[in-house]
Formats: structure tokens, C-alpha cells, sequence
């Protein structure tokens, strides 16, 4: 059993100066194959169910096929909830397993966004799991513009709410499909000058490769969540594995094809963390 949560994975990669991969799942095939992944770099990994994945499949289930891929793995792998909005949605992956609870409260007032956190915080270190929260607004490429971390507010926002791993707008955007324009490097030093949380990068697609190994050795980044990349990778090999035989129907023969290339795409994902 090998179930980790997420301070158990972001406090060894804090001291050490890496990071460690959230991975956005959507299903059976992609998380497997992300474990795999992880399994043949030794190293742990975060999987994690977001908004467009809880709407496909209950919580409930998604949870028993972490909890399972964990029972059977070689490598840490926290089972982690990824953008909850209700109280009441993180209280129900705790109830059913998750180790990791990610409070977004990003849109709201800071007042209320800490309140909210703080509250999500203290649920999860009720029952040892751990809670991520996230200050300053990361937007989404062609939909709602980001609105940049205030290191002072990080530094108050840390400090009041408790969280284990704090996200972070610094130039980053969800849902990028090509290479963006590159993290604030200064914006980066003066959060983590202020507070020691592990910082998280979301929208980690489009932060260029370069930048994401650098910044992962030398800085308070411990986490990128990636979910584009990998589903752009998946969608290749899906359609690849569809157009191969127009006769074919089964869709587990199907899928079967698309478990290798996954695997090297979230290696090479991986590998620009360490
Ligand atoms: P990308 O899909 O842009 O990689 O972002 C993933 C993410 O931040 C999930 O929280």
C-alpha cells in the first residue's frame, strides 16, 4: 500500500529541489498509465480527479481506482481532488478516500477565499490528508484572464488558512496547447520569500520545458499540474488506434493501444521535474 498524501510528497521535494507531477486524469486508462509512468521513473505522483473528470464519473469510483492503483504500486501516489468549490464536494472525497483536498477559492475575495480554505484545512487535517489552496486567479487560454499573486496576500493567505501547498498565478494559464509565454520569475521569489509553503503551478502544459527543470531545482515550486499536454497525447493515440483498423469495434482492443504511448508521454512530463 503505497497511498501517500500530499505533504508526504511536497516535504521531501521542498527540501531536495524537485517536483513532483500532477497528473489530470479522466479516466481508467490514462491513470494506470500514469502510475506506470511513475513506477518506471521511481518516482511518486499525484493523481488527480478535476471538475471535467467528477462530471464523467462519481467520486465515489474514482477513489476506489486510485486507492487500487496505489494498493499495487512500487511508488508513492496521492489520490488527490483537484478545483473543489463546495465545502461539501471536498467533504465527500474525504469521506470516500482522497489524501489531498484542493480548495480553489480563487475567484473570491481574499477575506473569504482564506475563511473557505482555512475551513477546507482544517477538515483535511482533522482526518491527516492535506489541502492545497490558491491565491491570485490562474486564468485559461481563450477564457477568463488571470489575476497575479500579491506576495504579501500569499504571505497572509499561507499563514491564516494552514494549507500544505499553495497555487500560484505567476504568468501561468490553464489549457494551453503549445508552449506559453513563461513563468515571472521575480513574481516566484517574492512569494517564496514570504512564506515556505510548496508553491504549485498549475496550467504546467504551457510553461516551457526549459523553465519548468529549472525552476522545479531552484526554487519553492514542488508541484505542476499538467492535463492538456497528456490529453493531447492521449487523443493522438486513441485516433491512431481508431483509424489502424476501420473493422474493428471492441473498444478495450482500442484502448489497449493507447496505454504505451501515455505511459512515454507522462514520462517525459515527469522528467522535466527532477
Ligand atoms: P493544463 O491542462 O493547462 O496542463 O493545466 C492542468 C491544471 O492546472 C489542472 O489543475
Amino acid at each position: 500500500m503505497t497511498i501517500a498524501t500530499l505533504a508526504d510528497v511536497l516535504t521531501p521535494a521542498l527540501e531536495k529541489g524537485y517536483a513532483v507531477a500532477g497528473l489530470v486524469t479522466l479516466g481508467w486508462e490514462d491513470m494506470r498509465a500514469f502510475v506506470a509512468a511513475a513506477e518506471a521513473e521511481n518516482v511518486p505522483v499525484i493523481l488527480q480527479a478535476g471538475p471535467g473528470c467528477r462530471e464523467h464519473t462519481p467520486l465515489p469510483i474514482l477513489a476506489k481506482m486510485f486507492l487500487h492503483l496505489a494498493e499495487q504500486a512500487s511508488v508513492p501516489v496521492v489520490a488527490h481532488l483537484d478545483h473543489g468549490y463546495q465545502y461539501d464536494e471536498c467533504q465527500q472525497a474525504l469521506d470516500c478516500g482522497f489524501t489531498s483536498l484542493m480548495y480553489d477559492g480563487s475567484r473570491k475575495p481574499l477575506q473569504q477565499n482564506i475563511d473557505e480554505t482555512a475551513a477546507i484545512a482544517e477538515l483535511a487535517h482533522s482526518a491527516g490528508i492535506s489541502c492545497e489552496g490558491e491565491i491570485g486567479f490562474v486564468g485559461y487560454a481563450e477564457g477568463e484572464a488571470s489575476n497575479g499573486t500579491v506576495p504579501s496576500e500569499a504571505e497572509v493567505f499561507a499563514r491564516q488558512t494552514g494549507i500544505d501547498a499553495m497555487a500560484i498565478s505567476v504568468g501561468n494559464v490553464h489549457l494551453q496547447e503549445n508552449t506559453g509565454q513563461g513563468l515571472d520569475e521575480s513574481r516566484i521569489a517574492a512569494i517564496q520569500a514570504v512564506t515556505d509553503v510548496p508553491l504549485v503551478i498549475h496550467g504546467g502544459s504551457g510553461v516551457p520545458v526549459e523553465q519548468r527543470i529549472r525552476l522545479a531545482r531552484e526554487t519553492n515550486i514542488c508541484k505542476y499540474n499538467v492535463g492538456t499536454e497528456l490529453r493531447m497525447a492521449f487523443g493522438a493515440a486513441l485516433r491512431e488506434a481508431v483509424n489502424r483498423d476501420s473493422e474493428r469495434f471492441d473498444r478495450v482492443e482500442i484502448l489497449r493501444e493507447t496505454h504505451d504511448p501515455i505511459v512515454e508521454a507522462a514520462r517525459a512530463v515527469i522528467q522535466t521535474m527532477m
